[in-house]
């Protein structure tokens, strides 16, 4: 394998440029160096993180390989950043078995982009009603470390009991998509002033934190580990905040759609932001962003959920929920969180890649940027700006919700294991 020489990043996006010598996938050198052969990336100074991790990406495949496959996905997770994904188990047929997740992972080796994590479902079907073979998946070739019905809640609370504790005797998390589904029969939008007069049917706050903190005290009695998906109300945060403060091992996760976008999004009608858990209010939005930079929140996962046009250009209550993520992601965080002052780069290290690899219980990511590290990384020039387009997007689906945004921050390489899978925008 041929050397890679950054020349001139800034770790961190702090202190001098430095370069950073890549052999044999690992960091081998960083300092001044000259070395003769080496591939060169001339990084002026550019921002070096270490490769993003994303905990919770559907890649539809297998089933809908018509809006994502597990190349495609890889393909846009590369040039958004990321070395690591977590393929949710909400595909066609479910992935609550040994086969699927192993056929998942050998897929993504296959593909090699990114590493691909499958989750495993907590219950067979994702019916919620009896729980899915987690030790075979945790044991089989794909190494599961996260299990989740996502898309759905594990609403019953003795069945969420028991996979708390079967899952902690593994060494895994459950990642929760909390949602009482009794509080959300028919619901279409968040439950507040603005569907009230636009005539959507509301999906109250109460019915994402009264399972988080439901869940969040069944952890504790199991003394297991729990992980929330996609916060998007701030008494979700104050939940969160409160059981940590009791020791819970609970971790959280805010999508970068949570961070930026609200429900006055609902004026134009555009399924194109029907989303679940639903946007909301401005005043959630500036809470999720604080609880993200002081930590209530652990990390940033997009939940990039593709769809096909039949099913977003349609009205609204027939729409499916979800929007794509893995490209937009780290522009929405620089806008969001670093242009606001919120979080520095070495903050969006934190919530983009070291927390989701330690929560996912990757080793060999999110890592130091240091010698002797694997070389899965990210150059990021935080002063340029692009303007999205879904059509452009590597996904195959196209729902953007930030169609002709323009956004700051722009990856321009992603190493997994010192091999360059995204460079300028295009893929190796
Ligand atoms: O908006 C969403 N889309 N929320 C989910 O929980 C599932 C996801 C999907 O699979 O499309
Ligand atoms: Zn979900």
């Amino acid at each position: 394998m041929t050397a890679v020489l950054i020349k001139g990043a800034k770790l961190y996006g702090e202190g001098d440029p430095v370069d950073v010598l890549i052999e044999d996938g690992v960091i081998a050198r960083i300092g001044t160096i000259e070395e003769a052969g080496a591939e060169v990336i001339e990084a002026n100074g550019q921002v070096l993180l270490p490769g993003f991790v994303d905990l919770h990406t559907h890649l539809r495949e297998p089933g809908r390989e018509d809006t994502e496959t597990i190349a495609t996905g890889s393909a846009a997770a590369a040039l958004g950043g990321y070395t690591a994904v977590f393929a949710m188990a909400n595909t066609d047929p479910v992935a609550d078995n040994a086969v699927i997740v192993e056929h998942v992972y050998q897929r993504g080796q296959e593909v090699g982009l990114v590493d691909v994590h499958p989750v495993g479902a907590v219950t067979v079907g994702l019916k919620g009603e009896k729980l899915a073979e987690l030790g075979t998946m945790a044991k089989s070739k794909a190494n599961v470390r996260v299990f989740s019905d996502d898309g759905l809640c594990v609403a019953d609370p003795l069945l969420m009991r028991r996979a708390l504790e079967y899952t902690n005797a593994l060494g895994a998390v459950i990642a929760q998509h909390a949602e009482e589904p009794r509080l959300t029969v028919g619901a279409q939008a968040h439950e507040g002033e603005r569907a009230s007069r636009l005539g959507y049917t509301g999906w109250p706050a109460s019915a994402e934190e009264s399972i988080v903190a439901r869940d969040c005290l069944l952890a504790e009695h199991a003394k297991a580990r729990l992980h929330v998906c996609h916060v998007s109300t701030s008494g979700t945060a104050d939940v969160l905040r409160w059981a940590k403060a009791r020791g819970t091992q609970v971790s959280a996760e805010v999508t970068p759609h949570h961070l930026l976008l609200t429900d006055s999004r609902l004026e134009t009608y555009d399924p194109i932001n029907k989303v679940n858990p639903p946007l909301r209010t401005e005043s959630d939005v500036e809470k999720l962003r604080a609880a993200l930079a002081d930590g209530t929140i652990d990390c940033v996962a997009t939940d990039h959920a593709p769809h096909a046009v039949q099913d977003k250009d349609c009205e609204w209550s027939a729409a499916r929920p979800g929007m794509l993520g893995l490209q937009t992601a780290l522009s929405i965080v620089a806008e969001t969180m670093v242009r606001t002052g919120l979080l520095d780069w070495r903050g969006v290290a934190r919530v983009m890649s070291e927390r989701p690899a330690e929560i996912g219980g990757l080793t060999d990511h999110g890592r130091p940027l240091a010698e002797g590290e694997p070389a899965n990384l990210t150059l990021v020039d935080p002063d340029a700006e692009w303007t999205v387009s879904g059509r452009e997007l590597a996904s195959i689906a196209a729902n953007t919700p930030y169609e002709g945004m323009r956004l700051p921050g722009v990856v321009t390489a992603t190493l997994l294991r010192g091999r360059i899978t995204a460079r300028e925008g295009k893929i190796g």
